[in-house]
């Protein structure tokens, strides 16, 4: 069972293929988009990766002719950085990778970006593929953003780079670390917060199953969350005003990423608190019934994710960390607030005493 799922980007569309086991499908799909055997592939995954899946693909796509390389960098965001791209590209250039020739990427958002960045350097553009293996890379494989960290600032590193197409297997998710699952349901509910209030309730209702993994479930919600996201990006692809409203829950959630040195929290769990915030400030800005709150940190509460913070932290830091945020403009605070569950906005200059207050509710006791 095969869902499609097609992203309209300025210049093109690609297909997103969400499904039970279907990387055997694998050869017939790059056929599809035009990638012959003899376009050499070079296959980017990570060291946690690698030993469940490379060999797998790698055996299903030498079966079909295809040349395969295989590069494996050491798991972990600690990987996304200038030093390992430069290392990516001498591999591709030792298994003599042409402008013809196609990046697969095979891992989270961290190969995801990682490979994308190889992919949009070498040779000024080269194809790239997302083949995703976490709930979080059903986000990051819709938009085309790709990049690095640098030591001074994540992701300020980067470029706009389309895949030519994204498999996502369900298969894979089975070996995911709960933790990884819980992080990635976050972007998940963020998207049905932002976009579509039945999609919300539906995950509401199908908590359960999604946490047990159960595949048919997953891949409803990985094709309705990359639906919502792809929904966006193909409205504002470089993000000069709508795709701001995917950063609903990212504005705390951010500062508290940084705060902690990205030690304490996955990013799934700071959005999750984040949003925690951003519904309270809503609610305060909209004047709505606190049910509409409650409503929604049992939502994100249901998929394990936390909605108070403990890290040893002042508000004032969290306020400071939010004002270095390259999205926040000129000192003014800017959220993306919920109208409703299922519509949002961004809301220019809301007061720094609303935010203290906010942070100071969710912030949990004993910390
Ligand atoms: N480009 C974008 O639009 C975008 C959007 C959101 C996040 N991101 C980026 O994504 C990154 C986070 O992505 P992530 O949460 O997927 O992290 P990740 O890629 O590091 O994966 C999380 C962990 O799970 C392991 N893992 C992955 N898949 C597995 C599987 N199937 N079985 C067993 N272990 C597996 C990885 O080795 C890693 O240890 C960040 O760097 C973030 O900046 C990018
Ligand atoms: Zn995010």
């Amino acid at each position: 069972m095969m869902d499609t799922l097609y992203v309209q980007t300025q210049d093109s569309t690609y297909p997103i293929y969400i499904g039970i086991q279907i990387y055997p499908q694998l050869p017939s799909l790059l056929e599809k988009n035009g990638v012959t055997p003899e376009r050499k592939l070079m296959m980017i995954t990570d060291s946690n990766i690698a030993p469940h899946y490379a060999h797998r693909v790698r055996n299903i796509l030498q079966s079909a002719g295809y040349e395969v390389g295989l590069s494996v960098v050491p798991a972990g965001e600690s990987s996304k950085n200038l030093q390992q791209v430069g290392q990516l590209i001498g591999e591709c250039l030792r298994f003599g990778m042409d402008r013809k020739s196609v990046i697969l990427a095979l891992g989270g958002g961290v190969i995801g970006d990682l490979a994308g960045f190889v992919a949009a350097s070498y040779m000024r553009g080269i194809d790239f593929i997302q083949l995703p293996t976490t709930l979080l890379a059903h986000d990051s494989s819709v938009g085309g953003k790709v990049g690095v960290n640098h030591p001074l600032a994540k992701n300020y590193i980067g470029a706009f780079h389309q895949p030519l197409m994204v498999v996502f297997e369900m298969d894979v998710l089975t070996s995911l670390p709960e933790r990884e699952l819980y992080s990635g349901f976050a972007e998940v509910i963020k998207h049905g917060l932002i976009w579509d209030r039945s999609f919300a309730e539906w995950l509401m209702n199908a908590s359960d199953s999604l946490l047990h993994r159960e595949p048919e479930q997953l891949q409803q919600a990985i094709y309705r969350g990359c639906q919502i996201k792809a929904s966006v990006v193909s409205q504002d692809e470089k993000e000069l005003g709508l795709r701001a409203i995917l950063n609903f829950g990212h504005t705390i959630g951010h500062a508290l990423e940084s705060v902690s040195q990205y030690r304490v929290y996955t990013h799934g769990e700071a959005i999750a608190i984040g949003m925690a915030g951003a519904i309270r400030l809503s609610q305060r800005y909209y004047g709505y019934s606190f049910d509409r709150v409650n409503w929604t940190e049992e939502l994100i509460r249901a998929y394990r994710l936390p909605v108070k913070y403990h890290y040893p932290c002042s508000i004032d830091d969290l306020l400071f960390a939010m004002q270095r945020d390259k999205k926040v403009k000129s000192g003014e605070y800017t959220f993306v607030l919920a109208k409703e569950i299922g519509k949002v906005e961004l809301v220019r200059g809301i007061p720094e005493k609303e935010i203290q207050e906010v942070i100071a509710q969710i912030r949990g006791v004993g910390s």
